[in-house]
């Protein structure tokens, strides 16, 4: 990718307006839904456990709905609260080091590992306000050392513990949604055996011109299934619902779940990977953590035989490694990579 400024240092300047490849003119003319009670569900993981002993029940089915016709949820009660808090705790520490210290694990022209703005693919492509630490956790021979931070001194080992617990909660999920889908409990986890964990901290400064960028453009997620995690208070995650842009008010301590496109996929289309964005404030800071799951390398990305079954299936199969060049390819051509699999 091609370097370009960072923002943190960029919004402590003194600027009288942001540069003109921050600034997004259809912003405006987008529609927001302000009323309140249209919220992603909710799911109690602790009550799906326990569902599923007695083969069907209401937290189940919600959970379908959820991935169904939401692509979206929050997960309460899942357990890794303590993990959770010192993942965040080391997280503002980061991005709160001088520049200078952040750069020593800043990503080169050819990784998107590391502390900056990745994915940048042309001169005149309109920029996201935030920078990110992007880090490969699983499999664990494709780890990048040099781009796990020494500083603070906690935080290899806090990232680690904290990624290995997530990875266990999107086995649990998987093994829900397999038994939702109707077929072998252990389907969707065999995919995921050799499971690609990737974890993006986020970092968006705050914006004299808030209304006017992004802190991260619409898209929809290329991965199999994302956790997310809200570190403050400060919101700003929005997902497209009828053509409209609702508002994610995210429970204190709760998990952002969101279909990515290789579950909508692997599903044959049952499960909708949705277009989201996030947006910056205007005096405060915003952090989160997103950890991605892909089924490992050796995997083929198609629809699943035991869900298509006599219907027809609505994506092409390719190889991880096939799938992984196309999502380069639709960031240069524009196209979405879930067209490019049709
Ligand atoms: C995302 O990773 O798409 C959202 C991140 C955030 O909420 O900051
Ligand atoms: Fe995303």
């Amino acid at each position: 990718s091609i370097p370009v400024d960072n923002v943190q240092s960029l919004a402590s300047k003194d600027l009288k307006h942001i540069p003109i490849r921050y600034v997004r003119s259809e912003i405006e003319s987008e529609e927001v839904v302000t009323d309140e009670s249209l919220q992603i569900p909710v799911i109690d993981i602790s009550k799906l456990s326990i569902a599923e002993k007695h083969g069907y029940d209401d937290e189940l089915a919600k959970l379908h709905v959820a991935c169904r016709d939401w692509g979206f949820f929050q997960l309460i009660n899942h357990g890794v609260y303590e993990h959770m808090d010192e993942m965040k705790k080391v997280t503002k520490e980061f991005f709160k080091l001088p520049l200078e210290e952040k750069m020593k694990y800043a990503h080169t022209p050819s990784t998107i590992e590391g502390y900056g703005q990745a994915f940048v693919v042309s001169e005149d492509q309109k920029l996201d306000w935030g920078d990110m630490l992007y880090l490969i956790h699983l499999p664990v021979d494709q780890r990048n050392m040099r781009f796990w931070p020494r500083n603070p001194t906690s935080f290899r080992t806090i990232f680690d513990e904290y990624s290995n617990e997530l990875n266990g909660v999107s086995k649990k999920l998987f093994k829900f949604m397999s038994i939702n889908l109707g077929i072998e409990p252990d389907a969707i986890c065999k995919l995921y055996e050799n499971c690609i964990q990737s974890i993006r901290m986020n970092y968006y400064p705050p914006c004299l011109e808030a209304d006017k960028v992004l802190g991260l453009a619409p898209h929809s997620d290329a991965t199999g299934l994302t956790l997310l995690v809200q570190v403050n208070e400060v919101q700003g995650l929005q997902i497209k619902k009828n053509s409209k842009w609702v508002p994610i008010r995210p429970i204190p301590g709760s998990i952002i779940v969101n279909i990515g496109d290789i579950m909508e996929i692997t599903s044959n289309g049952e499960y909708r990977s949705i277009e989201h964005r996030v947006l910056v404030d205007l005096e405060k800071e915003r952090l989160s953590i997103a950890a991605f799951h892909s089924p490992g390398l050796e995997a083929m990305i198609g629809p699943l035989a035991e869900v298509v079954k006599e219907k027809t299936a609505k994506y092409k199969t390719i190889g991880a490694e096939d799938y992984t060049r196309l999502i380069v390819s639709s960031k240069l051509d524009g196209k979405s990579l879930i067209e490019h699999m049709k």
